[in-house]
């Protein structure tokens, strides 16, 4: 049986960017494999948010998660900072990381670009975090959306690197995981780049119907086609993949044939789109709403998710300290 690992970031609702990206395929996999997903709530601390945001977020990421079709009996949902064997096992891993490769990482680089005036050292170590977060289970698989690409291949570094310092062949190769397809990359409504949560371009799994409508009848688009079979703009091939997403192949193939003969009407175009998301998010939304407030039910998943996470994390720490030579007297 295959080990699974993933994780979101507590910074706010989840986007349909992060339930395509990381939450959808994992819970295809949940019947067969061991798996793990988690509230990522130290990495939230980079942007400092303040203790009644934190604890909210984390709140409000796990009743979405669950909605979401995360099973609790299936996998183990936990929150990082109730894991303690994530931070140590970090220390470990930071004294084999190069502050050179940190640097050179693409995330790192933009930050300090968007936000001089703030480049911690969290931001710096950030992928240290995230492998402590995946070797801790030496996860097989970690179903994510390309952004993350760059840091599952620092996890494998880091993972490489210990095997070779200690010469053991402890840690796996954990593999970026979409089904055997490319990672996904869900585009957000501004007519380019990607669906994220800063850059406010974002479909929510809160998002009411008559939200939904209107940030999709406001979607960037372009002139229109006037020669046939003409490539596809951008911000139109971003309305196409998020119908791929959430519409039924024969609508995607009935919009695409009208951009081809250049009979399309965006506005039908996005009509469709808007419908189709509010079908696709409306049963999760109404499950959202319906564990928000169980604070009985959200307490009891997330400590049998933090039994089960820590039971295994103390091993593979166990394990690593004692390859690293660490003794009790
Ligand atoms: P985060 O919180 O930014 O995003 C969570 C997951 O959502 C995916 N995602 C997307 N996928 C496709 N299209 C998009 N527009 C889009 N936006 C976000 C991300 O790829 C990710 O899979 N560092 C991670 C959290 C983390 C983690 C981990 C993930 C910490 N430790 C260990 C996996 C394993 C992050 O900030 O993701």
């Amino acid at each position: 049986m295959e080990t699974v690992l993933s994780g979101i970031r507590s910074t706010g609702n989840l986007h349909l960017g992060n339930y395509f990206g990381a939450v959808r395929n994992f819970v295809k996999m949940q019947d067969n494999n061991n798996c793990f997903f988690f509230i990522a709530d130290y990495h939230s601390l980079t942007t400092y948010p303040t203790p009644h945001d934190l604890h909210n977020n984390v709140k409000m990421v796990l009743a979405e998660y669950l909605a979401a079709g995360l099973d609790p009996e299936k996998s183990a949902i936990f929150v990082q900072s109730d894991v303690p064997e994530i931070p140590e096992f970090y220390l470990l891993l930071v004294m084999n990381a190069y502050v050179g490769e940190l640097e050179r990482t693409t995330t790192f680089k933009d930050k300090v670009r968007t936000q001089p005036e703030n480049v911690n050292a969290g931001l710096l170590t950030y992928p240290v975090l995230m492998a402590a977060d995946i070797l801790i289970h030496n996860a097989d698989k970690v179903p994510v959306g390309k952004d993350q690409e760059q840091n599952l291949e620092m996890a494998r570094k880091f993972a490489r690197r210990f095997n070779h310092m200690y010469k053991v062949d402890y840690f796996k190769d954990p593999e970026p995981y979409n089904f055997g397809e490319d990672l996904v990359k869900v585009p957000g409504l501004d007519g380019s780049g990607k669906m994220g949560k800063t850059a406010g371009n974002g479909l929510y799994l809160i998002d009411d119907d008559k939200t939904i409508r209107q940030k999709v009848m406001r979607a960037v688009t372009d002139s229109g086609p006037t020669t046939p079979n003409s490539p596809v703009s951008e911000p139109i091939q971003n309305l196409f993949l998020i119908m791929n997403l959430v519409s039924q192949p024969e609508t995607l193939s009935f919009y695409k044939e009208k951009y081809a003969d250049c009979s399309i009407r965006y506005g039908d175009l996005k009509k469709q789109l808007a419908e189709d998301i509010v079908t696709y998010i409306t049963p999760i939304r109404e499950r959202i709403t319906g564990i928000i407030n169980d604070e009985a039910y959200l307490r009891k998943v997330s400590k049998l998710g933090a039994e089960k996470a820590r039971a295994s994390a103390s091993k593979t720490l166990k394990d690593v300290r004692e390859i690293i030579g660490f003794k009790t007297f």
